[in-house]
């Protein structure tokens, strides 16, 4: 069972070390190759918790799910694959238990963002500037809004904000300029080497201009699929899912990304000692969570040089803590 060809999966035996430690639901957000699912279902068999366990996968992208599919299939009776956007993990997972699971708690939630390699060489889906494709970047095909969309009808000042709050790029005014420039000239922009260009052209030094288009392809891709919301949203409603003991595993590529996933897991993983001065001896309320991670996992020289796209991941994990019986928003314990 080999994923290579679709996808490198990034630290999958640290993954599974930190993840799988009970039976119960386990929901792969970022199906992708399956690698990590693949994984999953294979350290619960080994572990002897494969009868009271079940795998939903989640990938947004229909190629995903069909890739998935023939990797999972002599495992379907044990696994579900749903195509849809990981923002709505907790509905899927109700469906799923509400479909055949009664009782069944979720004991492991993963997520290893961004694109899959498949996603990334296919140079249709426009997702790289050493690629001539469309200006797409849709991560699910059926979306509405493409990164053509974006750089041919957004203003100079909503562009230069993209490039500056999703890539992190200061040169994000001069880019947003030079597009609008093209536009005005030429019509439009509609291919991943015009906009190349144009970024090449507005970055007049040669050693800056490889990590700037980095930066603008990034923040154009993190627009169109609107990554730091449905991060958001997959965080808060992920671990209102997790059972007790549940845990929750990111691995996330790029510091937008990191930097949302450590305050959200720190801010779950803090007592609440109410307002400063009032002298407690016990907090308020325990924290319902803990950070089993305290320091983000990275991956080791030698994945990294077999794997280049493992360099710049970090993984984060959180437990649910029985503490949380109490609260009422624990719909799933
Ligand atoms: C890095 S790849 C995952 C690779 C996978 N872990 C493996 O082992 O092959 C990320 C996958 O997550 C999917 N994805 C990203 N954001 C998503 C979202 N909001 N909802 C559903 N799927 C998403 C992408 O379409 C892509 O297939």
């Amino acid at each position: 069972m080999t994923n290579e060809g679709y996808h490198r999966p990034v630290m999958v035996r640290e993954v599974v070390a930190l993840l799988v430690r009970r039976a119960g639901i386990y929901v792969d957000g970022t199906l992708g190759g399956a690698g990590h699912s693949l994984a999953i279902l294979q350290a619960l068999r080994e572990d002897g918790f494969e009868r009271d366990s079940f795998l939903i996968g989640i990938d947004q992208d229909r190629f995903a799910i069909g890739e998935a599919e023939n990797k999972l299939a002599p495992l379907h009776e044990r696994v579900r694959l749903v195509q849809g956007n990981f923002r709505d993990i907790a509905g899927i997972v109700k469906d799923v238990r509400d479909s055949g699971l009664p009782g069944m708690t979720v004991a492991g939630i993963v997520l290893d963002l961004g694109v899959s390699s498949f996603q990334i060489d296919t140079p249709e889906r426009g997702f790289s500037y050493l690629r001539a494709g469309p200006l797409d970047m849709r991560m699910n095909p059926e979306g509405e809004l493409s990164a053509s969309d974006i750089v041919n009808t957004y203003e100079e000042r909503e562009l230069a904000d993209i490039f500056f709050r999703y890539g992190e790029e200061k040169k994000s005014r001069r880019i947003a300029g030079a597009v609008c420039a093209w536009r005005r000239e030429r019509g439009g922009i509609n291919s991943t080497e015009e906009l190349a260009s144009i970024v090449r052209h507005a970055v007049k030094e040669p050693e800056q201009q490889i990590k700037t288009l980095a930066r603008v392809f990034q923040a154009l891709r993190v627009a169109v699929n609107d990554e730091l919301g449905v991060l958001e949203a997959v965080l808060k409603n992920g671990v209102e899912c997790l059972g007790l003991l549940g845990r929750m595993a990111v691995i996330s590529y790029h510091s937008l990304e990191d930097r949302m996933v450590k305050q959200f897991f720190r801010q779950l993983a803090t007592d609440d000692w109410g307002p400063r001065g009032v002298g407690l001896r016990e907090p308020l309320h325990r924290a319902a969570f803990r950070l089993v991670t305290r320091k983000p996992v990275v991956a080791g020289d030698e994945e990294v040089e077999r794997n280049s796209r493992a360099r710049s991941a970090k993984l984060r994990v959180i437990e649910k803590q029985a503490s949380l019986v109490e609260s009422p928003g624990n719909v799933w314990t």
